[in-house]
């Protein structure tokens, strides 16, 4: 029969403990979120720093529409500005807005190698857990791809050492999604120079957070290309890419994604100018010092009742159990016990690694992580 292999697919996934489904989320506050009727203490959110409960005082916020694409009529002024701040905070020559991350990342990595003699002389070096976006980039575009281990510079060097391509480019995250650990910014931007490469970091979850001043992974140290996103510390949504003008040039001319697809709306630009005026404010530093405490202590109440967290410094702290099943499992008896968190899965992470992804805002207080803390001794 047609198509029957969708029943198949889905009847596979279902038996494997890897079925996907979507959770209604009825009410959200920055660490409690209600579903079915029933309100949990959310361990699941990426916001940080607890912005997206704040209401933002803003009368300019009105107009919703960007109307077409940027290249005809969707460059708004609000665009520009936002863009314009992002190049003077993170000492960037130029910046293109996108409407996720997703699109950002892979279009990027697209249009960089669309040129196919180009593609020839070219390759790319990916970290083994790049995120998704980033490795559809690179299988979508024409240059040749390898990855290497994760973190192992080592494994880089070699890398690069066997490649006689012109343009090589190593991508990497900031701050890991699924692990939370931190890629090594200094030695990657040191190899990279080595070998006449360029760097390109994917700063989803270390933009806002990570940094003496909350600029990110990239605080010291300026990748060629740098794409921070603001679903997560940001509280909005959409992505940034900043490079040099030659690159964002380069960009406007070839990048698919950004010519055919109507412009960030001037609401979501705007809202995101006036979140990063308050991250970069005393308010922001607060809530930063606030996340950090509240990873120490968990970290803490953590080794105490001997609960295997993966090494990260980060607001993500994954607990791998190994069996998706079992993780299933887990986090189904936190949730009857009012604790929300992600069982992650494959095929989001390797086999046999699957994990409860915890993530802690600026929004928990001690309470809550003793909270969690009890449940999961109970849990596990
Ligand atoms: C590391 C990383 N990069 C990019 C993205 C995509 O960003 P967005 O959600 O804005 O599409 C995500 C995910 O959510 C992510 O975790």
């Amino acid at each position: 029969m047609a198509f029957s292999y969708l029943k198949t697919h889905l009847q596979k996934r279902r038996e494997d403990a890897l079925l996907r489904e979507r959770q209604l989320v009825s009410q959200h506050s920055s660490c409690h979120i209600s579903v079915a009727g029933k309100t949990y203490l959310n361990f699941a959110s990426n916001d940080y720093l607890g912005f997206a409960a704040d209401a933002l005082k803003n009368n300019e916020l009105t107009q919703l529409g960007s109307h077409s694409s940027p290249l005809v009529t969707g460059y708004t002024q609000a665009a520009h500005d936002l863009e314009s701040y992002l190049c003077n905070k993170l000492g960037y020559e130029s910046a293109l807005l996108f409407n996720s991350g997703f699109s950002a990342n892979s279009s990027v990595l697209k249009a960089l190698f669309q040129d196919q003699q180009v593609a020839q002389q070219s390759m790319m070096f990916h970290d083994k857990l790049n995120h998704a976006s980033l490795i559809d980039g690179g299988l979508n575009s024409q240059a040749a791809m390898v990855r290497f281990n994760h973190n192992d510079m080592k494994h880089l060097t070699a890398r690069l050492q066997k490649s006689k391509a012109t343009n090589k480019l190593i991508i990497s995250e900031g701050v890991f999604s699924m692990d939370g650990d931190s890629a090594p910014i200094a030695e990657l931007y040191a190899i990279a120079n080595e070998h006449n490469a360029w760097l390109m970091i994917d700063d989803a979850h270390g933009f806002g957070v990570q940094g003496e001043q909350g600029l990110g992974s990239c605080e010291q140290i300026k990748p060629q290309l740098l794409v921070i996103t603001f679903g997560k510390a940001v509280a909005s949504s959409g992505a940034c890419v900043l490079a040099s003008k030659e690159v964002i040039d380069y960009m406007l001319q070839y990048n698919r994604d950004y010519i055919y697809s109507t412009g960030m709306s001037p609401l979501i630009a705007q809202h995101t100018l006036v979140r990063l005026q308050q991250i970069y404010s005393q308010q922001g530093d607060q809530r930063r010092q606030k996340l950090a405490n509240n990873i120490t202590l968990f970290q803490q109440l953590a080794a105490e009742y001997k609960i295997a967290v993966m090494p990260s410094n980060s607001a993500i702290q994954p607990i791998v159990l190994g069996c998706a099943e079992q993780t299933l499992m887990v986090a189904n008896k936190l949730k009857q016990q009012g604790i929300w968190l992600s069982a992650i899965r494959p095929p989001t992470v390797p086999f046999n690694t699957a994990r409860l992804r915890i993530t802690l805002t600026a929004a928990h207080d001690k309470n809550d992580i003793e909270r969690l803390v009890n449940e999961l001794v109970n849990a596990l």
